[in-house]
């Protein structure tokens, strides 16, 4: 049954009958012979690849013959000492590969060649790739490479199978029937993530407790390492800072106690026992009520150094997260991590990783760039995006994520070089460098919940790669592995995934517009809520509607938080009259009257943008039905009714929100935004 539980790994038939028939004769047979875990994974996947794509049985040589593909590196395999490949290697890295069509001895051959068996498994994808994307491989020559070197998924995931912000069943680790259970689960998952080029996860919530950290679930994390290796991942753990009074019995935490300190020492020496090239520690400190070094008086800086010495002698990373913030910083929450962090540029040990969310508030549907990517020029700084669609609908909308993380990439810094730039290293020379994703998985059938959402865990994946490749081909490949090649389907999907988050910022939070949804659960519209005990989480603190108008005043007449960009990079926003309709409330709090660029009055724009995003869900779901012919029945049903979840949510947050803010403005919705729905 097609229940999505194969992702974008499917393996059918080519339905192109001359393609077919082109890609059986050049590639008749796989030489593939080096010998390693990762060697015998290439052969398992161009067999189980080529044997579905082609339907055909695909041979096994030892010698090659025309039409022999060859895989391997030219230590493993001897065909492949060659001027031309090495040379081409060159570019290629440790994880990155070559393909090309090529003769070989005299044989005309197509040839997947990396430096290490990890980069052939990252080619082999990308050959099984073309084929089920349809594409020509008469002429290859392809050369690709990581642009990032930490490509990494962070599960929220609980001891208790609970995930946090997760919206796809439950945890996939099992911790009750590990290490000595491997469930055949774990191998699709490191397969999928290969197959995307992610290399890293963290297993463990960030606000996880420290039992992680305790031998029996060592030896559970163990089992798992060992199954992702081969598939070029590694695993990191969060680290809970008062994990030696926890769980070591000290009374303190303090990282410039040198019993605390030691207590570190040996337990990652115990770590690396278990898991050889363990990869560190992802640690959330010091904010939401979690420990950490200032809860001594010690900074950021200390309690992160402190477990970078530690892990340090193993080649171990640490990735301190900047997200903090606390209800005493009652002014704007957007300005608390920048406040903290850059006082601590330079301070860190080499081994240290900032990882910043994408904006400065927490993963709303649209927010400027975080001010610290223009920031902080010592300290290697990593993206940490949201692929759960925790303020994004969670799993019953359908919100191609692409367009959100290539908006944040692409943003200026306002420094001549963009946020991409600081992540993959390029603007500053770093040599760490990382993108991590919030994980959507879960052991729902199909991982994520929405079919539609396994695109965002690949897209996370894609663009970590590669970030300049484009919302829309990832979009393109995505839907012709998952769904089918033809070009009908294809066009239409892609057009309604990539609008979908447009459609969503404009059904919840137009203009600039942020954290209104509902309150814990944050789902749903709740504009009105108004908590006293915690300002900072209340709808009412960002929005600020009144009598005269909504909105956050940023600007030096309000939080001033726009200080924290660089000149070139709030020219852009500081100017109430420039400022781009996308990100108007955001930083300024406009008259309900005011003129915007449409010629709308700010409180009819506001109207129109609502109706017209409720309008827009309408139009996704007259499109899907529309493709029925093309996909199987049990998807199209499913995102059938998933896209009437979503309309229905829309007029939900369209109707709540205008009623809300009506009480303000005091005036009419104009009849001519009502359409029936
Ligand atoms: C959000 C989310 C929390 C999470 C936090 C974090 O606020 O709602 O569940 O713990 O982000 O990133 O630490």
């Amino acid at each position: 049954s097609e229940n999505g539980y194969d992702l974008w790994l499917r393996y059918k038939k080519v339905a192109n009958n001359s393609l077919l028939q082109a890609y059986r004769q050049q590639l008749n047979s796989i030489l593939a012979s080096g010998n390693s875990p990762t060697m015998d994974i290439v052969r398992k996947e161009l067999q189980t690849g080529l044997n579905g794509l082609l339907a055909t049985t695909v041979a096994q040589r030892t010698t090659p013959q025309p039409g022999t593909l060859i895989a391997g590196t030219p230590q493993n395999e001897p065909l492949l000492r060659n001027a031309a490949i090495t040379g081409q290697l060159k570019k290629a890295g440790n994880e990155g590969f070559i393909i090309t069509t090529t003769t070989i001895n005299n044989i005309p051959t197509t040839v997947i060649a990396a430096n290490t068996d990890i980069g052939v498994l990252y080619g082999t994808f990308h050959l099984l790739r073309l084929l089920q994307t349809e594409q020509p491989i008469t002429k290859l020559n392809i050369v690709s490479a990581p642009r990032i070197r930490l490509r990494m998924l962070n599960h929220w995931d609980n001891l208790d199978r609970t995930v946090e912000r997760g919206y796809a069943g439950f945890s996939i680790w099992n911790w009750h029937t590990l290490p000595d259970y491997i469930d055949p689960r774990y191998i699709d998952y490191a397969r999928a993530n290969a197959s995307i080029g992610i290399n890293a996860t963290v297993l463990t919530n960030v606000n996880a407790n420290a039992t992680v950290l305790t031998k029996p679930y060592l030896e559970k994390v163990k089992a798992l390492a060992d199954v992702f290796r081969p598939y070029g991942i590694r695993v990191f753990l969060t680290a809970r800072f008062s994990a030696p009074m926890e769980t070591g019995g000290l009374k303190t935490a303090d990282p410039l106690d040198p019993a605390v300190q030691q207590w570190w020492q040996q337990k990652v020496k115990e770590i690396y026992q278990y898991i050889p090239d363990f990869g560190g520690f992802l640690v959330k400190a010091n904010s939401e009520g979690q420990p950490g070094p200032q809860d001594y008086h010690r900074t950021h800086a200390d309690g992160a150094n402190m477990l970078a010495d530690a892990v340090a002698p193993f080649k171990g990373i640490v990735i301190w997260r900047a997200f903090v913030y606390s209800h005493t910083n009652p002014l704007d929450r957007h300005t608390q991590a920048y406040d903290e962090f850059t006082p601590l540029d330079g301070e860190f040990r080499k081994n240290v990783m900032l990882q910043v969310k994408n904006g400065p508030i927490d993963f709303m549907p649209r927010e400027p760039f975080h001010p610290l990517f223009g920031a902080m020029p010592k300290t290697p700084l990593m993206m940490e995006f949201q692929v759960t669609q925790e303020y994004l609908g969670q799993a019953t909308n359908l919100v191609y994520l692409a367009p959100l993380f290539k908006e944040v990439l692409e943003s200026n810094t306002g420094n001549d070089y963009t946020v991409a730039q600081v992540i993959d290293g390029t603007a500053r020379h770093d040599s760490l460098t990382g993108i991590a994703g919030v994980a959507n998985i879960g052991n729902d059938i199909n991982w994520c919940g929405h079919p539609f959402a396994q695109a965002n865990w690949y897209a996370l994946g894609r663009l970590a790669w590669d970030h300049e490749l484009s919302s829309a081909s990832i979009a393109n490949e995505w839907l012709r592995m998952t769904f089918t090649n033809n070009q009908h389907f294809v066009d239409t999907a892609a057009a309604m995934m990539l609008q979908s988050r447009d459609i969503y910022v404009q059904f919840t939070n137009p203009l600039g517009l942020h954290h209104i949804m509902g309150t814990g659960h944050h789902y749903g519209p709740a504009p009105w809520v108004n908590d006293q005990r915690r300002p900072e989480w209340n709808p009412v603190y960002y929005h600020k509607a009144d009598s005269i108008g909504v909105g956050f005043d940023r600007t030096t007449t309000g939080s001033n938080a726009l200080a924290q960009y660089q000149p070139k990079a709030r020219q852009q926003w500081e100017d109430l009259q420039t400022c781009p309709d996308a990100y108007l409330l955001w930083f300024h709090h406009v008259p309900w009257n005011y003129k915007m660029r449409s010629g709308r009055s700010l409180w009819n724009e506001l109207c129109y943008q609502y109706y017209t995003g409720a309008a827009r869900t309408a139009a996704l779901q007259q499109t899907w039905n529309k493709l029925q012919a093309y996909v199987d029945q049990q998807r199209f049903h499913e995102v059938a009714m998933l896209l009437g979840i979503e309309h229905k949510e829309a007029i939900w947050w369209r109707n709540a929100c205008l009623l809300y803010f009506q009480t303000f403005s005091r005036q009419p919705i104009p009849a001519r935004y009502e359409q029936p729905s």
